[in-house]
């Protein structure tokens, strides 16, 4: 935020968002002459009537600390902030005003009031036989309402027995390479770039993965088919970093191979999110003994939470349960019943809808800014998920400009550490814009803007 509004304190509202702008300005937070969100934005922001920011912003272009040119909008003023923006580094030293940093849904969106209302619901009807040691797998109307919803959302052919819950996705994959291990499959291949968390997983489980490279169609199957690869990891709804959408003939290919006796690990982790289209199905619904399909609610819902789910060939169902059970027991009871409840009352829909509509708005304020900012950055990518890849010239220096504004305090990713092979990285920025609001993203871009330009 801009400003934090405390709304338990006795400090009437407009005082406390007149001051917090004040000292954003004099920070140098707000950058000299840059413009500031207009007042009917930074109302819904921060959840105001729009006629307080009127009066808040009347107040401080009265003061000297914003101009406005008529019909033009309002801006910083001019002001020298170098020595209070040193000042107040010293104090803030990892708190990011404004934080693209990826793989996070709006957290302050989370929906608390409909999360404690299907908890309150789903445990008063929950047998007290299912608060002791329950299967590893999940209970059975947690997996049912789960299979329900993929069904219907995704295309998965999923009999609830073939579903096992876990500790998010990360977990998810961390039991499968144990598994896989010992069966013998363990030379997996997976994107370049793709997703660095997964190659430590699978490190960490004594596989070493086989960095097959994506281009603008997706997983390069021709590579895949020449590698001496048994199971393939890939994001096909949408590659994680590059935002590609793996095209029809791709998925044909892809399928292709993994019925030659091969498996498909497929990471569907923010596919509910399409912006242009309808989302396309997983792959999972065309190959269901080929293909585990890997889902969470990190994306949707919230990251701590940890609920993910794999589903699971038939054959691979036990071998995966007991590994589940071996690392932790189970999920916590109280949030398979919540998300259960959820899913089956709708709720879980209607919180995505308002999603999908805010981050889309999210996501066209950035690309006009990135426009108007960074011009030399490329988009890749479809309209879809949580965050988006912007790629730079080669040579352009993209860690300074992530070390820069670090010290103005905007938080962006390198795509860099997705790569395997780091030295051939392409120059690119993986931007979130789902956990940052509208006015954070134009004050972030036009800092990014501004360092861009001293490069
Ligand atoms: C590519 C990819 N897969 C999966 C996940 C989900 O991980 P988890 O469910 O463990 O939170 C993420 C989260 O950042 C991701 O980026």
């Amino acid at each position: 935020m801009l400003v934090e509004i405390d709304r338990g304190s006795a400090e009437p509202l407009h005082r406390q968002l007149t001051a917090g702008l004040r000292d954003a300005v004099r920070s140098g937070r707000l950058a000299p002459t840059s413009r500031m969100p207009s007042t009917r934005v930074l109302a819904d922001d921060l959840g105001v009537s729009r006629r307080l920011v009127v009066e808040v912003y009347t107040q401080l272009i009265a003061e000297g600390f914003l101009t406005s040119a008529h019909g033009a909008g309002t801006f910083v003023a001019d002001i020298d902030t170098n020595t209070h923006a040193e000042a107040a580094d010293d104090h803030h030293v990892t708190r990011y005003e404004v934080d693209f940093g990826t793989g996070l849904p709006d957290l302050r969106s989370f929906p608390r009031d409909r999360w404690l209302r299907a908890l309150r619901h789903g445990l008063s009807r929950l047998p007290s036989e299912s608060l002791g040691y329950v299967a590893p797998q999940g209970l059975p109307d947690t997996r049912q309402a789960i299979a329900g919803y993929l069904q219907r959302t995704r295309g998965i052919a999923a009999d609830p027995g073939q579903i096992v819950l876990c500790s998010g996705a990360t977990q998810g994959l961390g039991l499968l390479a144990q598994v896989l291990r010992e069966r013998g499959d363990g030379t997996i291949a997976m994107e370049e770039p793709g997703f660095w968390l997964h190659r430590i997983v699978l490190r960490r489980n004594g596989i070493d993965p086989l960095p097959l490279p994506v281009d603008d169609h997706g997983f390069d199957i021709a590579a895949l088919r020449a590698s001496p690869a048994r199971v393939a990891l890939t994001t096909p709804a949408h590659q994680c970093p590059t935002g590609v959408v793996m095209t029809a003939q791709r998925r044909a290919d892809l399928l292709d191979w993994a019925r030659d006796g091969n498996l498909i690990i497929e990471d569907d982790y923010d596919a509910e999110y399409r912006f242009d289209r309808r989302p396309i199905g997983a792959l999972q619904g065309l190959a269901a003994d080929r293909v585990i399909c890997m889902g969470t609610a990190s994306k949707t819902l919230a990251p701590g939470l940890r609920i993910g789910w794999l589903v699971l060939p038939p054959a691979l169902v036990d071998a995966v349960t007991l590994s589940k059970g071996i690392a932790d027991s189970g999920n916590s009871v109280m949030d398979q019943v919540a998300f259960a409840e959820l899913l089956d009352s709708g709720d879980y829909d209607r919180h995505l809808r308002q999603m999908r509509r805010r981050y889309a708005s999210r996501r066209s304020t950035l690309l006009t800014m990135l426009g108007e900012h960074l011009p030399a950055a490329t988009v890749s990518g479809a309209a879809a998920g949580i965050q988006l890849a912007a790629v730079f010239p080669d040579g352009y220096d993209v860690e300074e400009l992530v070390r820069r504004a670090a010290t103005s305090r905007v938080h962006v990713e390198s795509t860099r550490p997705f790569y395997a092979h780091r030295a051939g990285a392409p120059p690119g920025l993986l931007l979130n814009y789902a956990n940052v609001t509208e006015s954070q993203i134009i004050t972030g871009m036009t800092i990014l803007g501004r360092i861009a330009r001293q490069l």
